[in-house]
């Protein structure tokens, strides 16, 4: 794997811990709000979501879409397991990748 993926990987695995906690602030102020119009106006039945994180975006989906949500972050990806098995409508494929 390059070094800078490695990287980026070791920074996003050590931030899971408190990332939603850190980016809280924007996330309310504006980020949610942001999430909610672009979801809105999606139409496609299938999405491939590439650094899903900490799923965010899980419970914007509309109903009935399939996705699969990549990352390189196991840490990450690990906080949005939980999500999906509250927002029940949405299937959800998690793909990590070494
Ligand atoms: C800024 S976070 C955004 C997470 C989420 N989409 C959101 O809206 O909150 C970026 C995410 O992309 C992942 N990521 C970064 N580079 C990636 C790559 N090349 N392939 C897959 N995931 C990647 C990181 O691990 C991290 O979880």
């Amino acid at each position: 794997m390059y070094s800078d993926t490695q990287s980026t990987r070791q920074k996003y695995n050590r931030s899971s811990k408190f990332y939603n906690l850190m980016e809280f602030p924007i996330e309310f102020l504006m980020f949610k709000r942001w999430r909610k119009k672009l979801f809105k106006m999606l139409k496609c039945p299938k999405v491939l979501e590439v650094g899903i994180g900490t799923g965010k975006n899980i419970k914007y989906y509309p109903e009935n879409v399939w996705v699969v949500g990549v990352d390189l972050s196991e840490g990450m990806m690990a906080k949005a397991r939980p999500i999906v098995l509250v927002v029940t409508f949405v299937s959800i494929y998690f793909i990590y990748f070494k």
